[in-house]
């Protein structure tokens, strides 16, 4: 336990800048960062935000946020954060106190914060009101942006080092957006069979991937638009006391064993089984906690069944994986579009609200976007 905690916090040194040069009076950085749905859920945390367990996910593409960052050096350096904070165009006061916090944990690592004050962007792929969280795409966007500023300080910076450090950021806003950088297919959290995963940061699955997981379709069906009930904050809180917890912390580390060989051979029925078990572990754990809570809805409940029925007259692969709420992610190969796009418009939508669904896929991480004209292409094309 004293070696873990020594190291981790050596680690956590090696992300402390030592010589930032080249300090500039100005500037902005663009990025475009995509949220990720996990196969292996990561469900219970310790200060600060470290996973109790190991997890995997894809990487998202169509569902991402873009966010610029402008930055202008301060005339009196007053000691104080400094930004405002703007959503689709109009300035939100109410986003801020979440920002002050996260710069307040990353300060140490970028302690060149209060020296600027910062003009935040972030508009959204996906309608704000979807029942998407929007915090891995958003804080891995904030994220890379201030790695982008530090860069141009120490312009020597390795490319891995910015990827790891960007995570590593995301991470302190939101645990899960550490695995919102690269893509397709990122493991957070220490798993022995991994090499160079940590707890600290998400990294790329190096290991040979079967092609059937290559563009992975991720259909996301809009069942409850609103608030959630319980926030992920408690929830995760609530693991700490929770009777199952040491036993689905170790379920986590055999489901990603289980799904590095699944992924190596293509085995898409054991696929089916890990992620739905996994998505019902996510929600047995939310309702054997005290207090208990239920995060489904009916409309959740029904459209597992279709799929269940679905899957057992059909031979496709499709399967189904929850986050935190009511929302259905649907999952199948690319190789099965034609006959899952249909089956959803045939049975699934009217259990969503106003039929609203989102197509996605597997995508290849975050990408920084240079000047105006750029995001506004990409704007244009959704
Ligand atoms: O990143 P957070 O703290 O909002 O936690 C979300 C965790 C789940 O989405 C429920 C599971 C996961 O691994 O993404």
């Amino acid at each position: 336990m004293y070696i873990c905690g020594n190291i981790l916090s050596m680690m956590n040194r090696n992300f402390i800048p030592k010589n930032l040069n080249n300090i500039q009076e100005k500037g902005q950085y663009t990025w475009k960062s995509p949220s990720n749905i996990a196969l292996v859920k990561y469900w219970g945390k310790s200060d600060p935000q470290l996973p109790k367990n190991p997890s995997i996910s894809f990487t998202l593409d169509a569902c991402h946020t873009i966010t610029t960052l402008h930055f202008q050096k301060k005339e009196v350096n007053d000691d104080d954060f400094s930004f405002d904070i703007f959503f689709e165009g109009k300035k939100k006061e109410d986003f801020k106190p979440k920002i002050a916090g996260f710069f307040e944990r990353i300060h140490t690592y970028m302690p060149f914060l209060k020296a600027y004050h910062f003009e935040i962007h972030s508009e959204n792929s996906f309608p704000h009101s979807s029942g998407i969280a929007s915090s891995a795409s958003g804080l891995s966007a904030i994220a890379l942006c201030l790695m982008s500023m530090e860069k141009l300080m120490n312009p020597a910076m390795e490319q891995e080092f910015f990827n790891n450090k960007a995570s590593f950021l995301a991470r302190l806003g939101s645990g899960s957006a550490a695995r919102s950088i690269e893509g397709e297919l990122v493991v957070w959290g220490e798993h022995k069979e991994v090499l160079g995963s940590s707890n600290l940061y998400g990294v790329t699955l190096e290991q040979e991937i079967h092609p059937v997981f290559k563009k992975y379709q991720d259909t996301i069906l809009l069942v409850d638009k609103g608030e959630k009930v319980v926030s992920s904050t408690v929830g995760h809180q609530l693991m700490h006391k929770h009777p199952f917890a040491e036993q689905r912390f170790e379920q986590a580390h055999e489901n990603v064993s289980a799904m590095l060989s699944v992924l190596k051979r293509g085995d898409l029925d054991r696929f089916v089984e890990i992620v739905e078990s996994e998505a019902l572990t996510l929600h047995a754990m939310m309702m054997t906690s005290m207090p208990y809570f239920i995060l489904m809805k009916p409309n959740t409940l029904a459209i597992i069944q279709k799929i269940w029925a679905f899957r057992a007259r059909s031979k496709s692969h499709v399967c189904f994986t929850l986050d935190a709420g009511a929302n259905v992610h649907v999952l199948y190969p690319e190789n099965e579009k034609e006959v899952v796009l249909e089956f959803i418009e045939k049975e699934l939508v009217d259990f969503c609200q106003k039929k609203h669904y989102i197509c996605d896929r597997a995508g290849n991480g975050a990408i920084e976007l240079n000047g105006d004209a750029q995001i506004y292409t990409e704007l244009e094309k959704q």
